[in-house]
């Protein structure tokens, strides 16, 4: 028996047309429901039964369900089963996708192409019973010429995916694995000559100004037609349109013996090595040309554009170029158009250029995702993430780990997004060997060079990266090579080829593109004379669950040294699909939930954005780092400060900057500021109202600068905040609670703090319900080897003095580890102060924190406080503007994938729980502290799989730190940096409650 198809990684198509990514005139959408069935493997007979199926549609992902049985599984490295490349299971889901079709009567003696846009991950596509070819590379469209197997009247189209073949070991990227047709399925007519291939490259001469285009087609015919004479014509729309045309020429030749004696020394002038020093005359050379046979149907034009605006993704501008097939007689067969945007992107010395400016890479690293469809997207989906994506200022994305769908760059291009184009290889659990395994080397070349083809004319991308993980092989080598070639426009990213060594692997990559580098290692590369290529990571700051902590210092790092451009975010979702219990509930699935036995549990949701797509807290850092705007106080007192417009190419004038300034979280007074021009990476100077800075009231104050959109834009509304600031200004203390008239007992017999409205008294915690970090970065192990979850209260000494009462606790740990805690409790006006003290012992030496936490009653359910927000800020995750912010206790509880500690606030000066009748408690700390308050208990929090199963304990559960230990990113990637680890050592925090 000869190896079945879908384990020959040598073909990597059957009768697949050349890579063409054009609009047709002629064109019909086969997509809707077709029938379905699935087979238990590739050669089974279909049965009579059938069902239906939404194509395009997965069936292991409609609207949330698995109707046919087979179901999602995650898996990161290691593969979903046990067999080696290029062998796959015999148990080998089948999709068998059929309907049927006609043909308008209009395309009559036509040319017939069906395009599937994509499938996971062999399809074999049969019409009316005969088998027309086979496609591999599960994100490319693949076409086939159907013309010759149609019939007059009603066609039937079968495509056959079969789930796991050869490509699946090259397709083995972090996400769900599922089945069936990912993306459009369609058809088009063109008449018998064609545009058979459309690759334009577009430039940017020197000047900014000028910009040009290569076009490289090629004109082909069926039924023997004669294409000689037929002319491309290209059109660039400008005011002063460009406009060039070039026609197919048929030279037939003669061939070696019977050349004339002018042809065999024209031939001879360029073989015998007369002019081996490359100095042969063009009329020579083109005598030599003009004796040998060519295919007719390549052709080549190239444009010049005066006097165009360059695209960039802060002035995504863009023309339209027109294309027209014209026939001998001057008649017009084929018109078509692409929108396209002059750029020049180069590397010099350590700097990527786009247009000569160094830009920088705010970027995020995005997959196809729906929680309901799996990675069916529509069009529209996406245009809603790439705005979302905009409002958070993100510039640029890396389409991880294969090549979007075409309307995906096609809104990039539109909407302004610098763009590194992925293809489709990930080898990740044979990274090693596939690189070089000789069977995949014509994988490698296609996955790279259809890639390239089909995106080649998009001004968004800026990079090609030749896959992810899959090693540094010979199969790289091969792929770069042609990509270098057929686009020398722009440079290669593929972080495989320096992982482990920055250095290496000049060949397969032009910048440095690490995963999850240590921000150490970024300084020191950069400061360093081996620094000879632009670094910008490929992966930084991994997303899962309450996470990205120190982003801030990576920023700090990347704003100051020239070299550091950036970097994509790992990653834009939580990948949860929607999966409904036998009870009615929807829980958002990770690895395991669909009963697989070999997977990598929540490891798939590890995103910016949460499963629903609504933003993360993380979230609200990020856009302030990336913010276009830097503001430094010049002179506080006359009220002059300095902006920097942080843009390469775009000035503020779309923009209106207002100021505000606050006392204690009360806004006092607001202006427009009058912005002078400020030019792209220029700083200038202006002002607001000294009177306005006038030192008054007390608490914190603040000047709030706010940048605002001056009018709508396709992303956002007038009015929306793109940029704020907060630049601190001199204040006054707020006054300390008076002495209590007359004293009251808060603490019990016991040792125990009462406070008003309480339901569990205070009590020290070193604990936290463990982040994804903590626990996969193995940090929660030591919590877990010292016994903190559960402190216990071993013994407690009162004595009083001055109306103060001290307690002296002894904590052991469940390990029998013990921490000395005291705490002074005064009585005040209207409630009473707590001081405590914590020797943290040497051996503790990694804490989740050092904190107070009580319970109060659940009537207290609505929380206003001033303090960094309104998102959910972490110790090394602190950005958030520092403001007077009210939410119900509920509305705190931050719906991580799988629970874990949320909704804590830095940088917290007081704080009030209200209940309905609008009596409650005012909290005021020593100094700005962390603080959490929400309805969850820690220890709930970490024992839920889902945060759909998490109960709220029914209290108002409220935790004061004297510190908590950073978050950073270790569940992939560095842990948080030793300034937020928490040392041994004593802590000393007090609080104030005041009743009302
Ligand atoms: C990287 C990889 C991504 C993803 C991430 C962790 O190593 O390129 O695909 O697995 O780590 O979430
Ligand atoms: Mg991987």
């Amino acid at each position: 028996m000869p190896t079945p198809i879908w384990m020959s990684p040598e073909t990597t198509s059957v009768n697949r047309l050349p890579m063409l990514n054009i609009g047709h005139l002629m064109t019909i959408s086969l997509d809707g429901d077709w029938n379905f069935q699935l087979l238990d493997r590739p050669d089974q007979e279909p049965s009579k039964r059938w069902q239906s199926i939404p194509v395009p549609g997965l069936w292991t992902m409609i609207n949330g369900q698995q109707p046919f049985g087979d179901k999602p599984i995650y898996t990161n490295v290691q593969m979903p089963f046990e067999q080696l490349p290029p062998t796959v299971p015999q148990e080998n889901p089948t999709g068998i996708y059929e309907r049927e079709f006609s043909l308008p009567t209009s395309w009559k003696n036509k040319r017939v192409v069906l395009s599937l846009g994509g499938f996971e991950s062999v399809a074999i596509l049969s019409i009316n019973g005969r088998e027309v070819g086979v496609a591999k590379d599960s994100r490319l469209a693949s076409e086939f010429d159907i013309t010759d197997f149609l019939n007059g009247g009603s066609n039937r189209v079968q495509i056959k995916v079969i789930k796991w073949s050869d490509s699946t070991f090259i397709e083995d990227q972090d996400q769900w694995w599922h089945g069936g047709i990912t993306r459009s399925v369609k058809l088009f007519a063109t008449e018998n000559v064609f545009i058979e291939r459309l690759y334009a490259t577009p430039g940017l001469e020197a000047n900014n100004r000028t910009g040009t285009l290569l076009v490289r087609a090629h004109i082909n015919s069926i039924n023997e037609a004669d294409i000689s004479h037929y002319k491309l014509r290209v059109r660039v729309l400008t005011i002063k349109s460009a406009d060039k045309t070039a026609t197919v020429i048929n030279r037939e030749k003669p061939q070696w013996t019977e050349k004339s004696a002018e042809e065999k020394k024209a031939g001879d002038e360029f073989f015998l090595g007369n002019y081996w020093d490359g100095s042969m005359p063009k009329a020579k050379f083109e005598a030599y040309l003009a004796t040998e046979p060519t295919i007719p149907g390549p052709l080549e034009i190239e444009l010049k554009v005066p006097g165009i605006s360059p695209w960039s993704a802060e002035t995504p501008t863009l023309y339209d170029v027109e294309y027209e097939l014209i026939d001998p007689s001057g008649q017009v067969i084929e018109v078509t158009s692409q929108k396209i945007g002059f750029r020049r992107v180069e590397i010099k010395g350590n700097q990527l250029l786009v247009n000569g400016q160094p830009i920088i890479i705010y970027g995020i690293n995005r997959h196809d995702f729906n929680r309901e469809t799996g990675r069916v997207l529509t069009r529209d989906l996406m245009r809603q993430d790439l705005l979302e994506l905009k409002r958070w200022n993100f510039n640029a994305v890396r389409t991880s780990h294969y090549p979007n769908d075409p309307a995906f760059l096609d809104l990039c291009d539109e909407l302004g997004f610098y763009v590194v184009g992925e293809a489709n290889i990930e080898s990740h659990a044979f990274q090693n060997t596939l690189c070089n395994d000789q069977k995949y080397l014509n994988a490698w070349v296609d996955r790279v060079a259809r890639m390239v083809q089909r995106d080649i004319h998009h001004p968004s991308v800026i990079l090609w990266s030749l896959g992810n993980e899959s090693g540094a092989g010979l199969n790289h080598r091969a792929a770069a090579a042609y990509a270098r070639n057929f686009d020398p426009s722009r440079p290669l990213h593929y972080e495989g080829a320096i992982r482990g060594n920055w250095t290496a692997n000049f060949d397969l990559t032009d910048v440095v593109c690490p995963m999850y580098p240590d921000i150490s290692a970024l300084i020191s590369y950069a400061k360093s004379k081996k620094a000879l290529r632009p670094l910008i990571m490929c992966e930084y700051t991994h997303a899962m669950g309450n996470s990205n902590g120190t982003l801030a210092e990576y920023w700090e790092a990347i704003h100051t040294l020239p070299g550091l451009q950036g970097g994509f975010i790992w990653e834009m979702w939580d990948h949860g699909l929607n999966q409904t219990l036998e009870d009615g509930t929807v829980r958002s699935a990770y690895g395991g939930d669909y009963g697989e036995t070999k997977h990598d549990g929540n490891f798939v949701c590890d995103g910016m954005f949460f499963p629903d797509r609504s933003p993360k807290p993380a979230l609200q850092e990020f856009k302030y780092l990336a913010s276009p705007i830097v503001i430094t106080g010049k002179n506080l007192k006359s009220g002059k400060f300095e902006i920097f417009n942080k843009n390469f190419f775009a000035d503020l004038r779309d923009m209106k900057l207002r100021y505000e300034v606050s006392s204690n979280g009360k806004v006092l007074s607001t202006g427009d500021v009058k912005l002078p021009a400020v030019k792209p990476r220029k700083k200038a100077l202006f002002s607001i109202p000294a009177a306005a800075l006038k030192n008054d009231g007390v608490g914190d104050r603040f000047v709030n600068f706010s940048l605002i959109l001056a009018a709508s834009t396709p992303w956002a509304h007038l009015g929306h905040e793109v940029a704020w600031q907060q630049i601190v200004l001199p204040s006054k203390p707020l006054p300390k609670a008076k002495p209590a008239k007359k004293a009251q007992e808060y603490v019990s017999s016991e040792g125990l703090i009462v406070l008003p409205f309480g339901e569990v008294a205070p009590k020290l915690t070193l604990w936290r319900a463990p982040t994804d970090n903590d626990s996969i970065g193995h940090i929660s192990e030591k919590w877990d080897n010292w016994g903190l979850r559960n402190l216990l209260r071993a013994s407690s000494t009162i004595s009083k003095r001055n109306g103060t009462t001290k307690i002296t606790h002894t904590w052991k740990t469940e390990k029998g580890i013990s921490i000395k805690h005291i705490q002074v409790v005064e009585s005040v006006e209207s409630g009473l102060r707590v001081t405590d003290e914590v020797i943290l012992p040497k051996q503790l030496d990694d804490v989740a924190r050092v904190g107070i936490n009580f319970e109060l009653n659940g009537g207290l359910d609505q929380f206003t406080y001033f303090g960094t927000g309104p998102s959910e800020t972490m110790p090394d995750r602190s950005i958030g503007k520092v403001a007077r912010w009210s939410s119900s206790v509920a509305e705190q509880y931050i719906p991580y994938v799988k629970p874990q500690e949320n909704g804590g606030h830095m940088g917290v000066r007081w704080f009030t729980l209200t209940n309905q009748t609008n009596r409650g408690l005012y909290f005021q700390l020593d100094k700005p502290r962390m603080v959490t308050v929400t309805p969850m208990r820690s220890t709930d929090l970490a024992d839920a799989t889902h945060n759909v199963f998490v109960q709220p304990s029914g209290n108002t559960v409220v935790t004061i730190d004297a510190i908590q230990r950073g978050v950073g990113t270790a569940s992939c990637g560095p842990d948080t940096l030793v300034k937020y680890k928490i040392k041994p050592g004593t802590y000393k925090w007090s609080w104030t409650v005041l009743t009302f």
